[in-house]
């Protein structure tokens, strides 16, 4: 193992999705991108004992392990996702050999909670890649998947997995629960806004409800079926480049995600304005029930379309010209 690095830096962007959410919980495919515009970090320092982690977050709180990864104080609520990351990471470093060093990590996002924007995956996934860094080496991808999407599961309860997977991602996947994910190449930068209505929501509750919904009701089934039918196709004209077309499958992804129950006044009222100010389609990204609405726009149109998204109640836009370099250091 090379020498322990004195202080680690690491980051996780957010992420949006195209395609599938909710339909990915029972076995269809989504489509989803790490979104860099927004980023939680996570910085290791050299400590005396143990591990000490703090977030920006949670200011009153630290979670505290051994460095065999057991806890010497029980942790509070919101830090055992990510004292849960942590520890998985210890235990992967005992395993990998060397010794583990005693370190302070704090954790910082820019990424707002309860917005469908991966922040608590974000975060894990960089408190994963911070640990491992501190120790001098670098995270496998498989490895990294697998333990954010354990720390998932103790922030959401059900997780298909797919937001861990795309925000360890080094750019837009195609995703089916229990399966590795697929890259898809974009070639051309595309113009994309992403709008936060401002009103939080719980993964947990909308996964559980949307559960109960298709189990009542034959047509809800029926749409979450026709969304992994879409998430397909999102994934076809995303390598083809067919942003107009990919615009359209967007707003159908919206409508049927509307069917299943899961869209509010202001996502739709978002979604609306966005594809009257010009954007070739737009969606509720995420669990929905509150958080961000996402459209795809021409990139001469992008500030017009995040105007009207603001107008239409959203609290914060970014309108981005999406291109991901992969292999950018993270
Ligand atoms: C949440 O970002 C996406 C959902 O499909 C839940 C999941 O896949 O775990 C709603």
């Amino acid at each position: 193992m090379s020498a322990p690095a004195e202080k680690a830096r690491a980051h996780a962007p957010a992420k949006v999705i195209l395609a599938g959410e909710h339909a990915v919980v029972h076995g269809h495919p989504a489509v989803a991108l790490p979104f860099p515009a927004i980023m939680a970090a996570g910085e290791a320092r050299p400590a005396s004992s143990g591990v000490t982690i703090r977030s920006d977050r949670y200011p009153d709180l630290a979670a505290r392990l051994n460095l065999d990864g057991t806890e010497y104080a029980p942790t509070a609520r919101p830090l055992q996702p990510v004292a849960e990351a942590v520890r998985g990471a210890l235990e992967a470093l005992t395993r990998l050999g060397g010794d583990l060093k005693p370190f302070e990590l704090v954790l910082s996002s820019g990424i707002p909670a309860g917005a469908g924007l991966g922040s608590s995956a974000a975060i894990a996934v960089a408190a994963i890649r911070a640990t491992f860094s501190f120790h001098g080496r670098t995270v496998p991808p498989s490895l990294l998947r697998m333990l954010a999407t354990k720390a998932e599961a103790i922030a959401h309860g059900t997780s298909s997995g797919l937001d861990p997977t795309t925000v360890a991602a080094e750019g837009p996947i195609r995703f089916v629960r229990d399966h590795a994910p697929i890259d898809l190449e974009v070639q051309e930068p595309f113009g994309l806004v992403v709008a936060d209505s401002g009103q939080s929501s719980g993964t947990g509750r909308m996964v559980a409800q949307v559960k109960a919904g298709i189990e009542a009701d034959p047509a809800r089934r029926e749409a979450l079926n026709t969304l992994g039918e879409v998430a397909d196709l999102v994934a076809e004209l995303l390598e083809c480049g067919d942003i107009p077309a990919l615009g359209r499958e967007l707003s159908r992804a919206h409508d049927l995600l509307a069917r299943l129950g899961v869209s509010t006044p202001r996502l739709d009222a978002m979604v609306r304005a966005a594809c009257e100010a010009g954007a070739f389609g737009a969606k509720l990204s995420g669990a929905g029930g509150g958080g961000c609405a996402i459209a795809l726009a021409p990139i001469s149109q992008l500030g017009e379309v995040a105007q009207a998204m603001i107008e239409a109640g959203a609290v914060t836009a970014w309108p981005t010209q999406y291109l991901i370099e992969r292999d950018a250091p993270r």
